[in-house]
This record gives structure tokens, C-alpha cells and sequence, in this order.
């Protein structure tokens, strides 16, 4: 299935396990982390949520493959696409949200962190948010919640040139928590899961409620927005180059397209 999922000690840990291909995300691993944490949210033995990718890597973002192939679509039924369901869940969570990052976190693997509580990661983290490189735009309300933690012009180097930027960068910035050495990454994120754990779960969740309810809409309807366009922007011939440019090892040439 390529999402390795346990739950211990009140502790749902979703961990990437797709190490060959740079644990990028599949519409079924979306699918899988999309109902761990539905189920994960009705059920009073989970009391926090921990995500995590592999010492090497994080996870290298959408599958390209699997995005030509299968386009996330608006409605699949009465359910959105498997990655938007995913991407509705984790910014609905009503359980503290805890993220182990180690290497590339690329694209959702960053947006995600926006609407994780707590987010750890090591010394080799390498955040991006390719989406203009791809031919896309932003999801996840990246373009909502980035300029407001980082101001416009920050946020438009990220989101618009899409460069890597480190661990320490990302503690500084604020999206970080903190940054621990890759060995301790993983025990130290367990440490603090059990801590929270042990908690009250009722004043946790009000916490979380209060700190994020007053962007809880303007989020929804920002990440709706999103998608309308992200969909479009799959259909378009930029994207088709640039994903095909990324499977011949090649750079695209958007020299054609106005
Ligand atoms: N979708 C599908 N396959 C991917 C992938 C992705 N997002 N990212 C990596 N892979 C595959 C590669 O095609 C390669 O497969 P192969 O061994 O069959 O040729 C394998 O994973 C290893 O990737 P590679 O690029 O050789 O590893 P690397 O260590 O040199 O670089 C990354 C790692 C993550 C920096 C690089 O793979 C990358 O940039 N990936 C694309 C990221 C991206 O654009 N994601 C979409 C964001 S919306």
C-alpha cells in the first residue's frame, strides 16, 4: 500500500514507504492516509496524529506518473479525488497533527507541514514547493496561509521560483518547530507524541480549535479555489512538458507557450 500505518498508545503514526520512488504519493496512498485520518478523528483511542517519511526522504510529492495518468478530479461520486479528500482531512484535523520531515519534503510534502501543529525536522530537511515549475499552482491554501506567515514577497520566492530552502530556513520562518539531527529525529517526535498523548484530549482539541477557527474558512474556500485551477492547469500543455521533461531527465522548454 505504500502508507505504513500503526497505531500505538493512543499514537496513529502514517509513515511514507515508497523508498524507490522517493516516497512520492500515489491517488492511493492519498486514498489510505485520507481514511486513516477520517477514522482516526471518530475514534477516541487515537488522541494524536504523527506523519513521517523515511530518514532519506521525506516524500518527493505527487506522483507525476500517476497524476497523467489519473487527473484528480472534482467529484469521484459523492467523494472529491483521493488527494483532495487527503488534503481536506489533514486541514479539518481535529487531533493534534505532529510531522517528522527528513530530506526533500517537495510540494503537498511542504503544504502539508501548513496545517500540521507540530512539525520536526532534521538537519537534511529540504523543503520546495515546485508548482510554477510543473506548469501548476499552489494547493493545500499555500497561497493563503504562506503570504501570511512569510509576508507577500517572501512567499512569492517560494511559491513562484520554488526554491529548495533548508531546515534552518524553515525554523526561522516559522514553519518549522524545531530542527534535531536526523538520528534523533523520530524518537524525539515519539517523545513528544507520548507527551501529548497523556494529555487531555477534550482541552487539546479545544486548544487547536481556538488557535486555527478563525481561518478555518477563508482556508476551505482558498483550497477549493485552488483545486479548480490546479485541475485545469493538469489538463494544460505546460504541465504535460513539464512532467514528461522530469521522466527523460531533461529541463522543459516553456519557451512555446505564452
Ligand atoms: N513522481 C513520480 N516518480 C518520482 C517522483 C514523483 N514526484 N519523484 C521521484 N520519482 C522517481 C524517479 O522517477 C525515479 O524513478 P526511477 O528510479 O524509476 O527512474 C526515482 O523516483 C528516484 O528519483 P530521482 O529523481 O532519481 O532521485 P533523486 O534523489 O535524484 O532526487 C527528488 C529526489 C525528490 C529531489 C527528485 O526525485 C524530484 O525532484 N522529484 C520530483 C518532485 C516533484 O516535482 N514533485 C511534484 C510536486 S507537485
Amino acid at each position: 500500500m505504500s502508507i505504513l500505518t500503526t497505531i500505538e498508545q493512543g499514537i496513529l503514526t502514517l509513515e511514507f514507504d515508497r523508498l524507490d520512488k522517493k516516497n512520492a504519493i500515489t491517488a492511493a496512498m492519498y486514498q489510505a492516509m485520507a481514511d486513516a485520518l477520517r477514522a482516526a478523528d471518530a475514534d477516541p483511542a487515537v488522541r494524536v496524529i504523527v506523519i513521517r517519511g523515511k530518514p532519506e526522504v521525506f516524500t518527493a510529492g505527487n506522483d507525476l506518473e500517476d497524476f497523467m495518468q489519473r487527473p484528480p478530479t472534482a467529484g469521484e461520486g459523492d467523494q472529491p479525488a483521493p488527494v483532495f479528500q487527503f488534503l481536506q482531512q489533514i486541514s479539518q484535523a481535529s487531533k493534534p497533527l505532529v510531522a517528522a520531515v527528513s530530506g526533500p519534503a517537495v510540494g503537498v510534502g511542504t503544504t502539508m507541514l501548513l496545517h500540521c501543529d507540530l512539525v520536526y525536522v532534521s538537519e537534511t530537511a529540504k523543503l520546495s514547493l515546485p508548482f510554477v515549475q510543473l506548469g501548476l499552482c499552489p494547493e493545500a491554501a499555500s497561497s493563503l496561509l504562506l503570504p501570511r506567515l512569510l509576508g507577500h514577497q517572501r512567499a512569492a520566492e517560494k511559491l513562484m521560483l520554488g526554491e529548495a530552502f533548508s531546515a534552518q530556513e524553515a525554523l526561522q520562518i516559522g514553519l518549522a518547530t524545531r530542527v534535531l539531527p536526523v538520528a534523533e529525529l523520530n524518537e524525539f517526535v515519539h517523545q513528544q507524541a507520548r507527551k501529548l498523548a497523556a494529555l487531555p484530549a477534550s482541552s487539546l482539541r479545544e486548544t487547536k480549535r481556538l488557535m486555527k477557527g478563525g481561518e478555518k474558512a477563508a482556508v476551505q474556500a482558498k483550497m477549493a479555489e485552488e483545486g479548480e485551477v490546479f485541475r485545469r492547469m493538469l489538463q494544460a500543455p505546460e504541465a504535460k512538458e513539464a512532467f514528461k521533461a522530469f521522466f527523460e531527465k531533461r529541463r522543459p522548454d516553456f519557451s512555446q507557450f505564452s
